[in-house]
């Protein structure tokens, strides 16, 4: 039996978590799979509710599952609180407590979504990588962190352990993929990037079979929009793959299909990498498909179960083929369909 916990969050949080569980649900009654889901409230909702963004109890049911869905968290309705007590600083705890130190943000593009992207098909068409962003370390946790009337600072800071382990991981990646790791950083400028940069390169000492370079961070913006098939698989840190995971969502389509996992040593969150959209939040027109993705991620690294994992990825290029389009990944003539019927066409194409 998997005990999935389901944190849908706020904004199209809870609009895009429902989806993704009704094909979760389709799929543990075609396979037979016992599956449990147990819903928890997170962030701005959980506050309105409990007065905290993350509980206790929230928080232990995380540590006693087999995996984390979430949705997103944030919006408007919060942002004026205490910085300690946004939303978005639970997330991050959520994610420190439970030592997801590594976000898994892959960019693969969908050829019947060629025309979605801003960018010109040619230069779209076979992208295919997958960014490992350290999760759990970097500008978001270091000390000391603060502002007052006249200053504002935080602070950079990398453990060795922390660039080790998520430098292991990616090579380790790379050696089932095409063998190339780049890692991006701005070793030109901060000493934290030098010092990411050689620890990279002695972790490499460990994977003759894969070739590495090194990339600086704003080069790698401009080369991800100019030639993104050049990359195979990408390590970098907290901020930085915050950033460039974004602008790979617009390489796919539409930041609404980009799926990730958050993975640490012993616990594991699948999010899809996009926000609370509160401009679109309630309306029933967000892009399911990011965190329907993430079920397949969920499949692929919780439960070992690829060909799972393959059926979802098939029934949504399938659903893709067959023209299905939300708004956000439509083009001028397109149909727009909403949230839910999006996720129908998944669940149709899960059976055909
Ligand atoms: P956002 O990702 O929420 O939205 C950016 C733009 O992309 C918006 O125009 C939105 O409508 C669109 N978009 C995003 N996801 C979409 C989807 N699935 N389908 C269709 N369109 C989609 O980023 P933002 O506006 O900068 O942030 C809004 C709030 O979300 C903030 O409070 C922010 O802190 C929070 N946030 C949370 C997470 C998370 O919980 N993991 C991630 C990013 C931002
Ligand atoms: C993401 C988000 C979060 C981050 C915020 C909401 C804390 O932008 O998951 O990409 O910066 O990690
Ligand atoms: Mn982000």
């Amino acid at each position: 039996m998997y005990k999935i916990v389901s944190i849908p969050g706020d904004g199209i949080g809870p609009e895009v978590v429902s989806g993704a569980l009704s094909v979760l649900n389709h799929l543990s009654g075609k396979h037979g799979l016992k599956i449990l889901i147990e819903e928890h409230p997170f962030g701005g909702a959980s506050y309105d509710l409990h007065g905290e963004m993350l509980t206790s109890e929230t928080l232990e049911a995380c540590r006693n599952c087999d995996a984390v869905l979430l949705g997103a968290v944030g919006g408007p309705k919060w942002e004026n609180l205490p910085h300690e007590h946004k939303p978005e600083a639970a997330l991050l705890r959520i994610r420190k407590e439970l030592g997801l130190f590594a976000n898994l943000r892959p960019a693969k593009v969908y050829d019947a979504l060629l025309e979605a992207s801003s960018l010109k098909p040619d230069v779209v068409r076979g992208t295919d990588f997958l960014v490992f962003r350290e999760l759990t370390g970097g500008i978001y946790f270091g000390q000391p962190r603060g502002f007052d009337e006249n200053r504002g600072w935080n602070t950079m800071v990398y453990e060795r352990y922390e660039v080790e382990r998520i430098a292991r991981l990616a090579f380790e990646a790379a050696q089932k993929r095409k063998g190339k790791v780049i890692s991006i950083d701005k070793a030109n400028v901060l000493e934290v990037s030098q010092f990411w940069r050689n620890v990279v390169h002695e972790v490499h000492r460990d994977f003759p079979d894969v070739e590495l370079s090194d990339m600086y961070v704003d080069n790698a913006a401009m080369q991800i929009v100019r030639n993104p098939k050049q990359f195979d698989v990408i390590v970098t840190g907290n901020l930085f793959g915050d950033i460039l995971s974004d602008i790979a969502g617009m390489i796919t389509g539409s930041l609404g299909m980009l799926p990730s996992a958050s993975i640490g040593r012993i616990h594991a969150l699948y999010e899809p990498i996009h926000g609370s959209a509160p401009d679109i939040a309630g309306m029933n027109k967000a892009n399911p498909i990011a965190t329907i993705a993430s079920v397949a991620m969920m499949f692929e690294h919780s439960f070992c179960m690829p060909v799972i994992a393959m059926e979802i990825y098939q029934a949504i290029e399938a659903a893709l083929a067959s023209g299905f389009r939300t708004a956000d990944i439509a083009n001028p003539g397109d149909r727009i369909i909403s949230t839910t019927e999006m996720t129908e066409a998944i669940v149709r194409h899960l059976d055909a």
